[in-house]
């Protein structure tokens, strides 16, 4: 069976303190750090942009997994490959040609990953799955950290690994949103690869043991 992975999301970081945090997930036994960008028209929140994800990537050991929330992405795949995104998940929602973004995030050096709302099927994926090196499941509605887990995912998860399999595929699975030890364990018996988990970590009292529990429930 291949690793299971964790990918705490910064946006629940203190960001009074972004350096420290992100050193904690250097630390960790953590494999990327999730760096959520939003632009408050495709989702209604703003997170951070360049300037703050420049300073993160100074001093990330870790691959930086970024997840752009935001209208359009096709006009910051250069700009995300210049600040060091190791892979660039863009949502199925927000592009019209799907097909161009993924050959122009590849074409610049990075991972390509698409995210699906909750209420977007995973059969919109069929004749793009090939092109596909993470699938990111919304197991949320984007835009917020701290929201509860929406429970149709896992009936997603399956229907995906059914398709990736179907295709010969070895894209990821990821999941976003309310994440945590409770339900990580049936996540990765569905057939998920990478978990997102924002809160569950930083809100912790040891994020650094969260994190490392979590590896332990998913081994
Ligand atoms: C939500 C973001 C998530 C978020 C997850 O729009 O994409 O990555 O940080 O946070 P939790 O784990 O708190 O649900
Ligand atoms: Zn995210």
């Amino acid at each position: 069976m291949s690793k299971k992975l964790i990918a705490p999301s910064l946006l629940a970081a203190d960001f009074g303190n972004l350096q420290r945090d992100v050193e904690m997930v250097n630390q960790s036994k953590a494999d990327w750090h999730h760096i959520d960008v939003m632009d408050g028209v495709f989702v209604p929140n703003i997170s951070y942009g360049m300037p703050v994800i420049k300073s993160i990537k100074k001093h990330t050991t870790k691959p930086l997994d970024v997840h752009l929330m935001i209208v359009d992405p096709d006009r910051y795949i250069h700009t995300f490959a210049d600040l060091g995104a190791d892979i660039l998940t863009v949502h199925y929602e927000a592009c019209t040609h799907l097909h161009r973004s993924l050959q122009a995030i590849k074409s610049a050096g990075m991972k390509a990953g698409v995210a699906l709302n909750p209420h977007t099927s995973i059969h919109l994926l069929e004749d793009t799955i090939q092109d596909i090196d993470v699938v990111c499941l919304m197991s949320v509605n984007p835009g917020f950290g701290g929201q509860s887990f929406i429970e149709n995912t896992y009936h997603k998860i399956l229907g995906l690994k059914k398709l990736i399999n179907h295709k010969k595929t070895a894209t990821l699975i990821e999941i976003d949103g309310g994440v945590n030890a409770k339900n990580a364990k049936n996540l990765v018996d569905c057939g998920a690869d990478v978990l997102v988990a924002g809160s569950f970590v930083f809100k912790s009292e040891n994020p650094t043991q969260t994190i490392q529990n979590l590896k332990a429930v998913i081994a």
